[in-house]
């Protein structure tokens, strides 16, 4: 059996250029290679290679028909028509049909946080808080105003999953009933190099990362958390981030709006603070919405203005999406496209010897929450305001920093 399952091994690392890992078998123990042939058998090699051949083709939208999104300004809608978009979201709400998803699984590098980032502590008011306990509060006032618990959903990557829940568990979930909180974890895919080649890591494994904030949908499915949803009667799904303090998660407005839209998935958007802010874009791309990200967008595109003076693209996507329960069963199935980022990450060579490249020297492979916008006809959007909605937590330093989000929050909250 040892030695089939060896061969097996052997026979697809060649069939997919994988000679290095071979080679690399050889300096490993008895255990240690059983360990890489199981996780090799996991691996979708047909998939590595579309992605591998997706990093040489340019990202393009030029043959697409492009144009600004619709939307709705809260601060121009007018108050009886306000009332009733919120009596219709806070039905859902009160009869307990609402729950909230938090996106955590990233890693807080350019904060240079150590753990994961719910689990920084922003100083405000003297004491303190951490970005789970904002998160917390946030729930908590809208159970309060609706007489309800809402059920909160966090997503995790496989690194900080352990960490996440110690430090939930350590600090008693900040008062929030923990049979109402359900953490589940998200995927990972392989590291490859500019030649297509895996990489090995310094576990002598296969080196993985998650698969980016894209992959909540069919972690969602396939962890139990969708089924979970489904047994308490859930219809509507709010899907947010975990950096941004000012995030509304139980905003009535915009869920009465995607009810009264007929919508099955709904976004709060801010106005673009200047063409080089670091946001996603919303527009509708042959018909469809979507968003572009900051990493993506044409500098001819961010700088564009239209009739009113306005950026033509600038309704920034805050990560503050409502989905319905059909919507996310639907997503779930379908897979998104994956963008690349070359990054610069430690390896083991074919001899075991650990290499730490100067430069970047491979792709990490990320799915991207709203490219599922486009599976959809349409969308609505709700423009809020940026001091009431979004004060988020990115960088060590300059704008999106610690510094950035205590002054808003703290002005927020005064
Ligand atoms: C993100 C959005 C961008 C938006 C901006 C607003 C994406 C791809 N981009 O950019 O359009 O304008 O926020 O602040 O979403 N996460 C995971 N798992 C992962 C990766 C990320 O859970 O594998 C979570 C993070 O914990 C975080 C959120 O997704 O809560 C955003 O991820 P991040 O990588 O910080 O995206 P940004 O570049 O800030």
């Amino acid at each position: 059996m040892g030695i089939e399952k060896t061969q097996e091994v052997i026979d697809l690392l060649e069939k997919n250029g994988q000679e290095h890992i071979i080679k690399f078998m050889q300096t490993l123990n008895d255990e240690e290679r059983e360990r890489l042939e199981d996780q090799i058998l996991t691996i979708d090699f047909h998939q590595i290679l579309e992605l591998y051949d997706n990093t040489k083709k340019k990202f393009e939208i030029k043959e697409s028909k492009i144009e600004a999104i619709q939307y709705f300004d809260k601060e121009k809608i007018s108050s009886s028509k306000k009332s009733q978009l919120d009596s219709l979201g806070e039905k859902i709400i009160t009869s307990q049909k609402y729950a909230v998803v938090t996106m955590a699984g990233g890693q807080g590098t350019r904060l240079e946080h150590t753990g994961p980032k719910g689990t920084f502590k922003l100083d405000v008011y003297g004491k303190g808080k951490y970005l789970f306990e904002i998160l917390i509060d946030n729930l908590k006032e809208a159970n309060k105003k609706y007489g309800v618990i809402i059920p909160w959903y966090i997503m995790t990557s496989k690194e900080n999953y352990a960490e996440t829940k110690n430090f939930l568990e350590k600090h008693s979930f900040f008062g929030y009933d923990k049979n109402h909180v359900i953490l589940f974890q998200q995927g990972e895919l392989p590291l490859i190099d500019k030649n297509g080649k895996l990489l090995i890591g310094k576990n002598k494994l296969i080196k993985l990362a998650s698969d980016g904030n894209g992959g909540t949908f069919t972690s969602l499915r396939t962890s139990g958390a969708l089924a979970d949803m489904k047994e308490r009667g859930i219809e509507w799904v709010f899907i947010g981030g975990v950096d941004n303090v000012l995030l509304k998660m139980a905003d009535t407005t915009l869920l009465g709006l995607a009810i009264e839209q007929n919508v099955q998935i709904a976004s709060k958007s801010i106005v673009k603070a200047n063409p080089q802010e670091k946001v996603g874009v919303f527009c509708k791309m042959n018909g469809h919405p979507k968003v572009i990200e900051y990493t993506e967008l044409p500098e001819k595109m961010a700088e564009e203005i239209d009739s009113n003076g306005e950026l033509k693209y600038g309704e920034s996507h805050i990560m503050c999406n409502l989905f319905t329960i059909e919507a996310i069963e639907k997503i779930s199935k379908e897979t998104l496209i994956y963008h690349q980022a070359l990054k610069k990450n430690s390896y083991l060579d074919e001899y075991g010897k650990e290499i730490n490249p100067q430069d970047a020297n491979s792709y990490k492979f990320e799915a991207f929450i709203f490219d599922a916008f486009p599976l959809f006809d349409d969308i609505a959007i709700l423009r809020g305001k940026r001091e009431f909605d979004f004060a988020p937590v990115k960088n060590k330093e300059g704008v999106d920093s610690p510094r950035t989000a205590k002054e808003l929050y703290e002005k927020f909250w005064n």
